[in-house]
């Protein structure tokens, strides 16, 4: 069984992305055939800035080593050295129906968010399809926002497998269970785009600081306190073990201790978690060389897969082979 994903380079992981996403990303490449990428055609649909999209590129590419995928294990690479994939983007956009795209939600929400659209943030899907089917990919790990993707995916392997043979296989979604909405430190859905996140490798100092000041309510010391409402004790339940938790919320419900002893507990274990990949991520920083060589390996392994499947689908389109 082979698993496949991209991964959108869009700035600093914070521990939302980690315990929503990144985590169950991580742990089933030890069950599976698993190819991942960095989506670095995919980001330019939005136009960053050249030096941007690179640092963000190679940043994130550090990040998941560094969050314990293994470059052995799965093949990982950088989307846009294996060119092949636009290539097939394009012989697959021959047979995508417009209206397939038109009925897509993540386009008709840019573009809802007043984005005046580009073409390639148009043709996205298809070039997402162009990546899950050059590579033979049994099931995608997503998020459940990229359902669809998948939909339209299968729909353009039907569609060429009907006109050209049995070419693709056909791809699944698997859909990442959310556990929870890990909370930011305003108490809103932790996200970048709130300005309310704790990064994953930011620094100690700033991820004390951070915690330190998170919402809470003002119920004073010696009250009893709800711990199921409490945004600290939310981020408390991702890093404290049982029993210690089970102590916590005693404490809440008893009265007599205040958030601030909670949230220097919670500082301490959150940077006690991330150390660890900290260190592997300062380590990474420090050799970016050596992240790079890692990277054309990965690209090694899979433009051999992407070149044989193109050379299969150019040959029955009616093209040179
Ligand atoms: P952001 O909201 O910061 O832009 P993204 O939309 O890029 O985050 O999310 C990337 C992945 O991380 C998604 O799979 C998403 O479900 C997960 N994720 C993001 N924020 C959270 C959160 N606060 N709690 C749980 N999972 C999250
Ligand atoms: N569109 C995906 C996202 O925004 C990223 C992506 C690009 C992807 N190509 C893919 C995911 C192929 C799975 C398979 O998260």
């Amino acid at each position: 069984m082979r698993v496949l994903s991209g991964i959108q380079p869009s700035g600093q992981l914070h521990i939302g992305n980690f315990f929503g996403a990144i985590r169950q990303h991580i742990a089933l490449q030890a069950e599976h055939d698993s190819f991942y990428f960095i989506a670095d055609y995919h980001a330019l649909t939005s136009n960053p800035a050249p030096a941007d999209l690179a640092r963000r590129t190679i940043e994130v590419a550090m990040d998941y080593i560094a969050l314990g995928l293994d470059t052995e294990k799965t093949v990982f690479w950088r989307q846009s050295d294996v060119p092949e994939v636009t290539e097939l983007a394009w012989l697959l956009s021959c047979i995508t129906p417009m209206g397939l795209l038109q009925r897509c939600v993540s386009f008709k929400d840019k573009v809802a968010q007043g984005i005046s659209p580009n073409h390639g943030l148009f043709a996205y899907p298809v070039l997402q399809a162009a990546d899950i089917l050059i590579y033979n990919a049994d099931l995608v790990p997503v998020g459940a926002d990229q359902k669809q993707h998948i939909e339209v995916t299968r729909d353009i392997a039907e569609r060429f497998n009907n006109t050209y043979g049995e070419i693709f296989t056909m791809p699944k979604e698997h859909i990442i269970k959310q556990v929870a909405v890990v909370p930011g430190v305003d108490g809103r859905k932790m996200s970048k785009s709130y300005n309310n996140t704790i990064g994953i490798f930011e620094s100690e100092k700033s991820v004390r600081k951070k915690i330190m000041r998170i919402v809470t309510d003002s119920t004073p010391v010696a009250e009893p306190k709800d711990a199921e409402k409490c945004n600290v004790f939310a981020l408390l339940k991702l890093v404290a073990k049982e029993d210690e938790l089970a102590e916590w919320k005693n404490k809440y419900e008893k009265g007599g201790t205040g958030y601030g002893d909670v949230k220097k507990r919670l500082a301490e274990l959150i940077v006690e978690y991330f150390e660890p990949f900290r260190e592997k991520r300062a380590e990474l920083e420090n050799n970016i060389d050596y992240v790079e060589k890692l990277l054309a390996k990965g690209a090694e392994r899979a433009a051999a897969v992407a070149n044989k499947k193109l050379a299969q689908v150019r040959e029955v389109v009616g093209l040179r082979k």
